[in-house]
Parts: C-alpha cells; sequence; structure tokens
C-alpha cells in the first residue's frame, strides 16, 4: 500500500469500541425518508453501499428529535414511533457488513427548522432567521427528546450517538455567544453550554452502556458575528477559546470522540464546505482539528471534517506540488502529525464512499473523486433527494429536470 496513506488503515480505539480504519462517513442529510421520518428503501440502499465501503465509523446523517420543528420535509426522525424502523434499519445495514460503527446523528433544528411545514423556533431571534422564542419549558421537553432519542438509538442497535453542536443548530444556537439573553441558558458560557452538558450527563445515566459511544460534532467558529467561536455576542473577531472549553467539557462528560467542523451552512456555506472557488478554507478546518486535538485527552478520537475538495488534487490550491494537494496526501499526513485521528468524509461520500475498499483492493484508479460542484447542496436547498448529481445518474437527471422546468416558468413569464 502507498505508504503516504497507509496510516489510514490503522484501527483506533474510540471508547470501548474499535474502528477498523481511520475512515469516517461524515453525516450528510439525503431527504429521503417517507412520511413519518422512517428510512426507506432508498435511505437503506444508501447506507448498504456506505457500509460495503469499509469506512471504520458511519454517521447516520442529521436524525431529528422532534418531527415537529424540522429542517427537512423528508428527514429521518427518531422517536417513539419510529422505534421499529429504525431497528430493522439498523439491523438491515450490520448484516451488509457488521464491522463499520454506526452512530446516528441527534439533532433539533432551532431556528433552521423549515417555517412552511414545521414549526421554527428561535433562542433569540437572528436576522434572517427567528420565529417563536423558546423558553426554559421547551428545554425541558427537549432535553427528555434527546435522551428519548439515545434510547431508542441504542435499543435499534446503534454502537453510538453524534449529538449535533454544530452549523447553526439548535446546539450551536443556544451555545453560541450571541444567545446573551437573561435566561437559565444564556449569558455566561455557563448557562450557555447547561443544554449540552446536561443532556451529555443525563445520556450517560439513561444508557448506561460502556460499549455505547456519545460525542459531537461541533462548528469551532461559526464565521460571524456573535456565532460560536466569536469574540463576543457581536463580535465578528475569532476567540476559539469557548470552542476548547466547550469540546473539553463534553469529554469531562463522557464524549469518547469529537468530529470537528466550522461554518453554520445557511449564512456561511463555504466555511463549512470549502469549495471550489475559495478551497483554501480546508486549512482553517485543520487549524481548528490540531486546536481540538492539542486540548483533549489522547485517547479522545479527534475527527477532521472538510477534506473533499481536495480530492485528487483537481483543484485550485497554490503552493505546493500538485501530488500533495490530494484528500490522501493531507489525510495521511494529518493523522501522521497528530492534527487530527480519523478523516471523515462528507461530499466524497456522496461521489463514491468506498474509498478504504478500493485502496483495500488496489483500485485507487476506479475511485469517483468529488468535484465540490456542490450540485448535491442544490438539491438539498431544494428540499430534493440528494445524492451525487456529477456521477449518479439519478441524481443528475432529477437536478436537470428541475432547472428546466425552473427555465420554462422563467421564459413563460417574461
Ligand atoms: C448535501 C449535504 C448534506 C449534509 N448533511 C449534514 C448533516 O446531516 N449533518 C452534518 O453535521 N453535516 C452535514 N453536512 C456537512 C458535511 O457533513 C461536512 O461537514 C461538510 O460537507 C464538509 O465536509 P466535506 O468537505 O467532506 O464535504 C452536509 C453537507 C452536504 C453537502
Amino acid at each position: 500500500m502507498n505508504e503516504v496513506y497507509a496510516n489510514l488503515f490503522e484501527p483506533i480505539k474510540i471508547g470501548n469500541l474499535t474502528a477498523r480504519n481511520r475512515f469516517v462517513i461524515n453525516a450528510m442529510e439525503c431527504c429521503d425518508s417517507d412520511k413519518e421520518g422512517n428510512p426507506t428503501e432508498k435511505t437503506l440502499r444508501r447506507y448498504k453501499r456506505l457500509a460495503e465501503g469499509g469506512a471504520g465509523v458511519i454517521d447516520l446523517e442529521a436524525i431529528t428529535v422532534t418531527y415537529e420543528s424540522r429542517g427537512r420535509l423528508y428527514q429521518l426522525s427518531v422517536e417513539p414511533r419510529n422505534r421499529k424502523a429504525l431497528e430493522k434499519f439498523v439491523s438491515e445495514v450490520k448484516a451488509v457488513n457488521h464491522e463499520p460503527l454506526l452512530i446516528l446523528q441527534l439533532t433539533h433544528s432551532g431556528e433552521l427548522s423549515h417555517p412552511d411545514f414545521s414549526r421554527r423556533v428561535c433562542v433569540k431571534p437572528l436576522a434572517g432567521f427567528g420565529g417563536d422564542v423558546i423558553d426554559e419549558a421547551y428545554i425541558e421537553k427537549t432535553m427528555d427528546q434527546f435522551v428519548t432519542a439515545a434510547r431508542i438509538a441504542h435499543d435499534a442497535g446503534a454502537d453510538g450517538i453524534d449529538f449535533k453542536n454544530c452549523h447553526g443548530y439548535l446546539g450551536s444556537q443556544l451555545v453560541r455567544p450571541y444567545n446573551d439573553r437573561k435566561w437559565k441558558y444564556g449569558g455566561s458560557f455557563e448557562n450557555r453550554t447547561r443544554f449540552t452538558f446536561e443532556v451529555y450527563e443525563r445520556i450517560h445515566k439513561e444508557i448506561n452502556n460502556p460499549n455505547f459511544i456519545v460525542g459531537s460534532k461541533v462548528s469551532v467558529w461559526e464565521g460571524f458575528p456573535g456565532g460560536q467561536g466569536s469574540a463576543g455576542p457581536d463580535s465578528p473577531v475569532m476567540d476559539i477559546s469557548e470552542s476548547l472549553k466547550l469540546v473539553k467539557g463534553m469529554e469531562e462528560r463522557g464524549a469518547s470522540f469529537i468530529i470537528v467542523s466550522a461554518g453554520s451552512p445557511s449564512i456561511t456555506l463555504a466555511l463549512s464546505q470549502p469549495d471550489r472557488k475559495v478551497p483554501d478554507d480546508c486549512y482553517l478546518h485543520f487549524t481548528f482539528q490540531k486546536a481540538v486535538r492539542d486540548t483533549l485527552k489522547p485517547e479522545t478520537v479527534v475527527i477532521g471534517s472538510a477534506y473533499s475538495v481536495l480530492n485528487n488534487g483537481n483543484n485550485q490550491l497554490q503552493a505546493r506540488k500538485k501530488e500533495e494537494n490530494t484528500l490522501l496526501y493531507w489525510a495521511g499526513r494529518n493523522i501522521r502529525d497528530r492534527v487530527t485521528d480519523m478523516i471523515a468524509l462528507g461530499r466524497q461520500s456522496l461521489a463514491d464512499g468506498q474509498i478504504p475498499l478500493k485502496l483495500m483492493e488496489n483500485r485507487e484508479k476506479n475511485i469517483k473523486w468529488c468535484t465540490a460542484c456542490d450540485n448535491c447542496i442544490e438539491l438539498l436547498i431544494r428540499q430534493l433527494n440528494v445524492g451525487c448529481a456529477t456521477f449518479d445518474r439519478e441524481y443528475v437527471e432529477a437536478l436537470k429536470q428541475i432547472r428546466e422546468e425552473e427555465g420554462h416558468l422563467k421564459a413563460k413569464r417574461t
């Protein structure tokens, strides 16, 4: 095996469990549940393919703890009514390949809940978002929902959960300095992290199984005034000291992994998903990964995001030899240099989530590399089923059709 990435195939312990290699499939919501938030045949097909692909960990996309407030019309849901469907789903994915650790990303969309079909709620109205302002009773109910969701994930046979604290969803909204509202969950760092830390404590009390791993994906810097990792409620200046205190606090409450991210896609899209035009933001992600790695105990696993834009070197990154500006080069190098312990594949997992398998079988040439065209993001924004609209004919056609329909409509109007 090529020595640049050989270390990607070293197993790693996460809590009491072991991931067979350093590849993680990052959470990627694909909006193909049924009307009750249950997985469909399409959802199952996607995850079976990923399971075959041989990654060490699969983080199942943002799954809502409350169907009432959700960001996507066909978003997966983890409420008591979804219990049976999730049990079946997990066992069917594991039947394909039981090796990847399967974790569920639990979320509440808060101000990113879509008002057209769900109830939008918020911590403190933010320009362009808003919604019903939540109170302490609402937070109590939400904490119960997270704990119930963790119990359902555990009983369904999942290996753990990723309690989402990134990308502007409710976890972020509470933690960010912008939440300077005078209430039990706002103002001081202690108040703003009360929800997150208490959910950790309650989940551990409820599940009490050392073989069930719990962690979080965190936006270390959201990149707008008052966002996570900024110096104050309206400050645009980056100060990630609180984000580091946040991940430390999670570790102290039993987190065995942290998925490092940045940005808030509804506001700072190119930061959370470095694109072809601004690929250099991936270096910012590396910087955050290193900062988190240096903060946590060696045994807490750090998982880095935002590698897709590097692909096989077909990118606009400057100042290095072309062969050193690739996903595999930086993945191997960052693991070697203890910048991160694992590498999560986001958009790349839609283009081709079978990288580990193909590398193991010496089929590197067959890998379909993400072009960072962001057609998948367009599908997501349009609330359509999401997949790779560059390599996967079904999604290419769906996007083409909707763009054509829009074109016809526009032409009719003019
Ligand atoms: C279509 C799409 C869906 C996504 N869904 C989620 C999600 O459910 N949860 C999450 O934390 N991040 C989500 N993300 C962000 C990715 O997991 C990842 O953090 C980001 O794309 C950067 O990684 P990449 O460069 O490998 O794509 C999504 C991104 C895209 C493009």
